[in-house]
C-alpha cells in the first residue's frame, strides 16, 4: 500500500493510473494506493474513477494540514511511502490570493511531515528501512533565469519569486531539514513544467486548447517570449516512480525534458494543431485568436532544467518529445467533454473571470 497526497490533482491522477500500468506492463501485482486530498477546486475523483471503482485505490478526503486526518490513514492504512504532491499550484491564484499556499505548501506539508515521521518511527525492521516520503516540488523555487543562464542544477541557489514558489521552496527546506536533523528517509524532485490529460485549465496549454475551442481569446501574457521546459506528464511520474526505487535519501533531483519553448510558440502550435483536427467552421485559423494582455505581476522570464544527475544517477530520461506530447494532450482534449464539463464549474468561471478581466488587451 502506498499513499499519494493530491491523488486527485493533475500530476497525483496522472501517477495513479502511471502507477497501475507500470505495475501490468513490468508483470508485477497491483499494489493498491491511498490518496489522501482535500478535494479543492483542483482536485477532481473523477480523474482516478476507474480505480476508485475497481478498488485498487481508496479515496481519503482530507487536509494534509489536519493531523487527526493524516494520522488516522497512516494507522489505518500503513502505508509502505508516501508521495507528497498536495499543494496550491497556481502562480495567479498565488499572487491574488497567498493564504491557502501558505496553509497547505508550508503548514500543510510540516504536518504531514510530523505525522509521517511519528509513523515511521513507530516502525520496525525492514518496514523501517524500507520507508520513503517522496516530496513532489517543482523548477520555480530557483527564481528566474536570463537567456544566458545555465539551465537549473541541484546546486543553484534558491531564489523564488511569487508566493506560490515562496511556499514551494519553504516545504523543500523542511523536508531537507527532516532529513538532515532526524534521519527522516526524504527524496526531493523539483520539476519542469508538466503538460498532459486532466491539466485544469486554469494553466497555460489546456486552457489554450479550451478557448480555442470556445472560439474565446487566447490570452498571451506580455510579449508572449517567457519560456519553460515543458514535460509530459508521464515522464514525470516515471521519474518519480525510478526516484522512489533507486534515489538516495536526503537526495534532490532535477526532473525536466530539455524543451525550452517560448510561451507564444507554445500556444501556436496548439492552435496549428487545432486546425488540422478540428479546423473552425467560418475558415479563420485559431492563431487570430490570439490576444496580448497585461504581464503577470514580477513574472519569471526562463526555467530550465539540467537534468544529468537524474540521467546518470538514476538512469531516467523522458520518452516523449514535445510533439508527441502535445498531439497525445489535444487529442485527450478533443475527446474528454465529460471530463472537462466537470471541471468547469461554477468556481472555474468566477476564477476566469476574475483572473482575465482586468487584464487589457
Ligand atoms: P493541482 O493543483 O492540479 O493538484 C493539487 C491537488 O492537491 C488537488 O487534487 C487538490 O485537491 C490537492 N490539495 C490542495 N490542497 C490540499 C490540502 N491542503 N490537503 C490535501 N490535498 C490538497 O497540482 P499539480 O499540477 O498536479 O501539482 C502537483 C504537485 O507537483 C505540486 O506539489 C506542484 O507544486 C508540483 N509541480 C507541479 C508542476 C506542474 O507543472 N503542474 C511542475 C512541477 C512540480
Ligand atoms: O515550472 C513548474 C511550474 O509550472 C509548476 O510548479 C506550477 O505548479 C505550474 O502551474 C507551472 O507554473 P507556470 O506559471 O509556469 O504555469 P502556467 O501554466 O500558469 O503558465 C505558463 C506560462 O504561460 C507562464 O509564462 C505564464 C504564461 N501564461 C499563463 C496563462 C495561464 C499566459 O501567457 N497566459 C495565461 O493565460
Amino acid at each position: 500500500m502506498i499513499l499519494i497526497t493530491g491523488g486527485a490533482g493533475f500530476i497525483g491522477g496522472n501517477f495513479v493510473h502511471h502507477w497501475f500500468e507500470r505495475a501490468a506492463k513490468l508483470g508485477l501485482a497491483p499494489e493498491p494506493v491511498v490518496v489522501l486530498d482535500k478535494l479543492t477546486y483542483a482536485g477532481n475523483p473523477a480523474t482516478i474513477a476507474t480505480h476508485l471503482k475497481s478498488g485498487q485505490a481508496t479515496l481519503v478526503q482530507a487536509d494534509i494540514a489536519d493531523r487527526d486526518a493524516v494520522r488516522a490513514a497512516l494507522a489505518t492504512y500503513q502505508p509502505r511511502l508516501v508521495v507528497h504532491f498536495a499543494a496550491e499550484s497556481h502562480v495567479d491564484r498565488s499572487i491574488s490570493g497567498p493564504g491557502e499556499f501558505i496553509h497547505t505548501n508550508m503548514v500543510g506539508t510540516f504536518s504531514l511531515l510530523e505525522e509521517s515521521r511519528a509513523y515511521w518511527s513507530g516502525l520496525q525492521g525492514e518496514a523501517k528501512a524500507a520507508f520513503r516520503f517522496l516530496h513532489v516540488s517543482t523548477d520555480e523555487v530557483y527564481g528566474s533565469l536570463s537567456s544566458t543562464d545555465a539551465a537549473f542544477s541541484e546546486t543553484t541557489a534558491y531564489a523564488p519569486n511569487s508566493p506560490y514558489s515562496a511556499s514551494k521552496a519553504g516545504s523543500d527546506h523542511l523536508v531537507r531539514a527532516y532529513h538532515h536533523t532526524y534521519g527522516f528517509p526524504t527524496l526531493t524532485t523539483n520539476c519542469s513544467n508538466n503538460y498532459g490529460p486532466y491539466h485544469f485549465p486554469e494553466k497555460l496549454i489546456p486552457l489554450m486548447i479550451l478557448n480555442a475551442l470556445d472560439g474565446k481569446p487566447l490570452p498571451v501574457y506580455g510579449d508572449g517570449l517567457n519560456i519553460r521546459d515543458w514535460l509530459y506528464v508521464r515522464d514525470h511520474c516515471e521519474a518519480i516512480c525510478q526516484v522512489l526505487e533507486k534515489g538516495t535519501l536526503g537526495e534532490v533531483y532535477n526532473v525536466g525534458g530539455i524543451n525550452e519553448i517560448k510561451n507564444i510558440d507554445v500556444v501556436t502550435t496548439i492552435c496549428r494543431k487545432l486546425d488540422e483536427l478540428r479546423p473552425r467552421a467560418d475558415g479563420s485559423t485559431y492563431e487570430s485568436l490570439i490576444t496580448y494582455v497585461t504581464d503577470r505581476p514580477g513574472h519569471d522570464r526562463r526555467y530550465a532544467i539540467d537534468p544529468t544527475k537524474i540521467q546518470r544517477d538514476i538512469g531516467w530520461s523522458p520518452a516523449e518529445t514535445f510533439e508527441s506530447g502535445i498531439n497525445k494532450t489535444v487529442a485527450w482534449y478533443l475527446q474528454s467533454t465529460e471530463w472537462i464539463d466537470t471541471v468547469r464549474s461554477g468556481a472555474y468561471r468566477d476564477w476566469i473571470a476574475q483572473n482575465y478581466a482586468d487584464r487589457s488587451a
